[in-house]
C-alpha cells in the first residue's frame, strides 16, 4: 500500500515530517506492508499536510492532518486503504480546487518523490529534451516563438525573441541564468518547481542552452529556500550521472553544465541586472540597460535570463508541441499561468489556469473567499509593486493586456487577498517603506523618493495639510515612475496610486473616516 506524505517546505512547516515518522512507526509496529513515499505538495496548501493513500479507484486525500490525528486515522483503518474519517476529502483528483485547474507545467506536481529520476521519466520526463535534440537551434527558438511563451518572472517579454537575440549574438561563451530569486509577496510557484519537480527545471535549462548555444547554466537561488537548494543540487548530480547534464547530453556529444548559486536575501537581486552583478560576486546593484543582458549579460557575455516558470514551461512545449501550448489562453497571453493564492484566503495554494478566467473566479471559485469569512476588500496581484484592486476591477480577465489596461500587472502570478479590516493607508505606506528597505540606492527618485513617500503618507494620515500633501504624493509618484532606473522605483508608486484612487478614505486620519 502506497502512502504519500509531502516533504516540501510548506507541508514540513506544518508538521509533515512528524506525521510521516508516526505513520512509519505504526506500520513497523503493526507489520503493515506499506510504502511511504515523501512526495511534494500537490499545491492544495489549505489541506496541508495532506496525506494520500493509493486505492484501486485512485489516490484518496486526508487533510489537513495534524500529528494528533494520526492515531485516529490508523485506528479507522488507514493501512487498509479505505477510511471513513472526517478529514477524508475523497479522491484527490476529484477535489474541485484541483480538478478545475489546467495543470500543464505543474501536471506532475506532488505525484511522486521529487528526486526519483525513474518517476520523472515515467511521467514524460526528458521527452521534451529528446525532441529538442533533433532540432536545429533556430528551429528550437522558432518553437518557443510559436508557443507564444512570455516571461513568467513578471515582465512578460516574449521568450522566443529574447532567445533569438542571444542565438544571433556572436560570442565565444554564452550563458543561461535561471532567476530563482522568487521575492514577490505571496509567491511560491518557483519554489514548488524546485522542491517538487526539480528535473523539469533542469530539462528546461538544458533545452534553453542547446537552443541559444550556451554550455553553462546557473540557477540564482534565494538563500531563503534551503530545501530547494538541497533538492536542486542533488537532482543536478543525479541528472549528470544519467547523462542529461554534462559533457555528452543523451549521447549527443553536446554539452551543458549547470550549478546552483545562492543569493544573500535582497529583493533587488530578482531584477535581472542586479542578479547578474551578484552572480559575478559583486554587490547587487542595478545596471543601466542597454546593453541588454541578452547581448552583454553575465561576465559581459550574451545571457538568457529566464524565470523558473518560463524555463519550466519548455519541457511541455517541446514534448507536446508549440501549438498545444499556444492553444491555451487568450489574446497575446498564451498558455497557462500558475497563480498563487495567498493572504486572507480560505483555500490558499497553487492554481494553474490558462489565461482568461476572471480574478473574481480565481478568488471565489478556487480561493473560496476570505479565511476570516469577512468581506473581501482588496487584492494585490503581481507582488509588492502591483496595484491594489477593489471589487469594481475583479471581473478583469487574467491576461497581461487586460491588466495593463486597468493600470495593474499580473507579474509572477501572486494574488494576495485582504478582508475589510485592512487599512489601505497603511498598505500604501508599506509600499513606500518596502522600497526604502529594498532600493539598491543607485538612482535618486527611488532612493530618496521612497523615504519622502513614507514621510508624506504619514503627514496625510495624521491630518497635516492633507490636500497639499496628497498633491505632493501624486507628484512624487510621477517622478518615481518617470525617473527611476528599474521597476523597483518605477513600480512602487502603482500600489500607492491605486490606494489614492480606489481607497482614498483610508488615507484620511482615522478620526475623519466614514466608518
Ligand atoms: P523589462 O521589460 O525591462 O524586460 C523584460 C525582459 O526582456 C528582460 O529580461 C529584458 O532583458 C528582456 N528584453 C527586453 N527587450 C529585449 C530585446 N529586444 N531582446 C532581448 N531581450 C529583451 O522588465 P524587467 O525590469 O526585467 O522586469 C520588470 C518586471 O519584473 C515587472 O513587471 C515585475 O512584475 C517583475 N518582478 C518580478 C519579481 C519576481 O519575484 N518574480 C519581483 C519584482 C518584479
Ligand atoms: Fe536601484 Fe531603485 Fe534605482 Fe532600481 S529604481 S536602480 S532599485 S535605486
Amino acid at each position: 500500500l502506497q502512502i504519500f506524505v509531502p516533504s516540501d517546505t510548506t507541508a514540513c512547516s506544518l508538521g509533515a515530517d512528524a506525521i510521516a515518522a508516526a505513520i512509519e512507526l505504526a506500520a513497523a509496529q503493526s507489520g503493515a506492508d506499506i510504502e511511504l513515499i515523501r512526495n511534494g505538495s500537490r499545491g492544495l496548501f489549505w489541506l496541508e499536510p495532506m496525506v494520500e493513500v493509493e486505492t484501486p479507484a485512485g489516490r484518496v486525500a486526508y487533510g489537513p492532518v495534524e500529528i494528533s490525528d494520526v492515531h485516529g486515522l490508523l485506528k479507522a483503518g488507514l493501512f487498509d486503504g479505505n477510511v471513513e474519517h472526517p478529514l477524508c476529502g475523497g479522491l484527490t483528483e476529484e477535489i474541485p480546487f484541483l480538478k478545475n485547474q489546467q495543470r500543464v507545467t505543474f501536471a506532475r506536481l506532488g505525484l511522486g518523490d521529487p528526486l526519483s529520476l525513474e518517476h520523472y521519466l515515467a511521467h514524460d520526463g526528458f521527452r521534451g529534451l529528446q525532441q529538442a535534440l533533433s532540432l536545429r537551434p533556430a528551429d528550437m527558438v522558432q518553437q518557443v516563438m510559436d508557443s507564444g511563451l512570455r516571461g513568467r518572472g513578471g515582465a512578460a517579454f516574449p521568450t522566443g525573441i529574447k532567445w533569438k537575440t542571444v542565438l544571433d549574438a556572436e560570442a565565444d561563451q554564452k550563458y543561461i541564468v535561471c532567476n530563482a530569486d522568487e521575492g514577490d509577496s505571496g509567491t511560491f510557484a518557483d519554489r514548488l518547481v524546485m522542491e517538487c519537480d526539480p528535473y523539469m527545471l533542469i530539462e528546461g535549462m538544458v533545452i534553453a542552452g542547446l537552443a541559444v548555444g550556451a554550455n553553462q547554466g546557473y540557477i540564482y537561488l534565494r538563500s531563503e529556500y534551503p530545501l530547494a537548494q538541497r533538492i536542486m543540487d542533488e537532482a543536478i548530480v543525479r541528472a549528470r550521472a544519467a547523462g542529461y547534464v554534462g559533457a555528452n547530453i543523451c549521447g549527443s556529444g553536446r554539452q551543458f553544465e549547470l550549478e546552483v548559486r545562492l543569493g544573500a536575501g535582497a529583493y533587488i537581486c530578482g531584477e535581472e541586472t542586479a542578479l547578474l552583478e551578484s552572480l559575478e560576486g559583486k554587490r547587487g546593484m542595478v545596471r543601466a540597460k542597454p546593453p541588454l543582458p541578452a547581448l552583454k549579460g553575465l561576465f559581459a557575455k550574451p545571457t538568457v535570463v529566464n524565470n523558473v516558470l518560463s524555463l519550466a514551461a519548455l519541457p511541455f512545449i517541446f514534448d507536446k508541441g508549440a501549438q498545444a501550448y499556444a492553444d491555451l489562453g487568450m489574446g497575446r497571453s498564451r498558455g497557462t499561468l500558475p497563480f498563487q493564492l495567498a493572504g486572507n484566503v480560505r483555500q490558499g495554494g497553487l492554481v494553474e489556469l490558462a489565461f482568461g478566467v476572471s480574478l473574481r473566479e480565481l478568488m471565489e471559485d478556487f480561493g473560496g473567499g476570505t479565511f476570516t469569512g469577512r468581506p473581501l476588500k482588496a487584492v494585490q496581484v503581481g507582488g509588492p509593486l502591483g496595484a491594489y484592486l477593489p471589487e469594481s476591477q475583479w471581473d478583469t480577465p487574467l491576461d497581461y493586456e487586460a491588466f495593463a489596461a486597468i493600470g495593474a500587472v499580473l507579474g509572477h502570478g501572486g494574488v494576495v487577498m485582504f478582508d475589510d479590516t485592512v487599512d489601505m493607508g497603511e498598505q500604501a505606506r508599506f509600499s513606500m517603506e518596502f522600497c526604502v528597505v529594498e532600493s539598491c540606492g543607485k538612482c535618486t527618485p527611488c532612493r530618496i523618493g521612497s523615504t519622502r513617500g513614507v514621510e508624506v503618507i504619514d503627514k496625510i494620515r495624521s491630518g497635516q495639510q492633507p490636500e497639499a500633501n496628497l498633491a505632493l504624493l501624486d507628484e512624487l509618484c510621477t517622478t518615481m515612475i518617470d525617473g527611476s532606473l528599474c521597476a523597483m522605483g518605477g513600480m512602487t508608486p502603482f500600489p500607492v496610486q491605486s490606494v489614492m484612487k480606489y481607497f482614498a478614505d483610508d488615507l484620511r486620519p482615522l478620526a475623519d473616516r466614514e466608518r
